[in-house]
C-alpha cells in the first residue's frame, strides 16, 4: 500500500517524507490557493519546488475544463519534472484528454470521482490513477467506502491497471478500512498520518519500561 500525502505545504510534504514512508503527493487549487500560491509562474515553481522534496508521483490538477486546454496545461505541468502526474477532473474532455496522456506516456491522475460508473470510465481511458473522494460521499450520507469496495471489486474482474487512490481521507479509521479493502494508495493530510504511530498503551508501556530501566541502573 502507497502513502500520499495530501497537502501543498512544503514544510508537511518534508516532515513525511522524513518519515520514511511517503511515496507521493496529491495536491489540488484549494491546497494550492490555502498556501497562497497564485499565478502561473508562482505554481509551476512550487510544483517545481515539491518534487525537490520527494521521490515521485507528485499529482498537480489542470485548471481548464475544455479538451484543448486540459492537453495544453497538462502537458505544461508535466514539462515541470518526470515526478509530475497530471491531475484531470472527471468530466467528459477529462477522459478524452486522459486516453490522449495515456497514449504520449505521461501519467495521470482521474480526480473528483464518486461513482463505480465514473471509476470504470477513467479506468478504460487509461487513467494511472483514479481518485475517489471518500469523506466527502460521507458528508452527503453516501458510503465512501462501499464506493472503494465497488471499485476494488471491478477492477480485480478486468485485470485494470489504474491505480485506487483513496482520497478525501478525514481519520485513521478511513485509511485502515482502505487497506483493509485494497485500496492501492491513500492520500491524506499530514495529521492523519501522524495519527497512526499513537496508541496509549504505547505511551504507558513506554513509560514504565523506562522507569524500570532507571530503578534498576539508577
Ligand atoms: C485528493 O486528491 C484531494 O486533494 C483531496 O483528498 C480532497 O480532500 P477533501 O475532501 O478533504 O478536500
Amino acid at each position: 500500500m502507497q502513502f500520499f500525502i495530501d497537502t501543498a505545504n512544503l514544510k508537511e510534504i518534508k516532515e513525511a517524507y522524513d518519515l520514511g514512508i511517503l511515496d507521493g503527493v496529491t495536491t489540488n487549487p484549494s491546497l494550492m490557493a490555502k498556501e497562497g500560491i497564485s499565478g502561473k509562474e508562482n505554481i509551476l515553481n512550487h510544483y517545481k519546488a515539491i518534487c525537490n522534496l520527494v521521490d515521485d508521483k507528485v499529482s498537480a490538477e489542470v485548471i481548464a475544463t475544455d479538451l484543448e486546454g486540459i492537453l495544453k496545461e497538462g502537458k505544461e505541468l508535466a514539462k515541470i519534472d518526470d515526478k509530475i502526474v497530471v491531475k484531470v477532473p472527471m468530466i467528459k474532455d477529462g477522459v478524452k484528454a486522459i486516453k490522449k496522456f495515456s497514449a504520449e506516456g505521461i501519467r495521470t491522475n482521474c480526480t473528483l470521482v464518486f461513482s463505480p460508473g465514473q471509476a470504470i470510465l477513467a479506468a478504460k481511458a487509461g487513467a494511472s490513477y483514479v481518485s475517489p473522494f471518500i469523506g466527502r460521499l460521507d458528508d452527503i450520507a453516501q458510503d465512501g467506502l462501499e464506493l472503494i469496495a465497488q471499485m476494488r471489486l471491478i477492477y480485480n474482474n478486468f485485470n485494470f491497471e489504474t491505480e485506487i487512490l483513496a482520497a478525501s481521507i478525514r481519520h485513521t479509521m478511513h485509511l485502515i478500512k482502505c487497506a483493509e479493502i485494497g485500496a492501492d494508495v491513500v492520500t491524506c493530510p499530514l495529521s492523519v498520518i501522524t495519527s497512526l504511530l499513537k496508541h496509549p498503551l504505547t505511551d504507558s508501556g513506554l513509560e514504565k519500561f523506562l522507569a524500570d530501566h532507571k530503578k534498576a541502573n539508577g
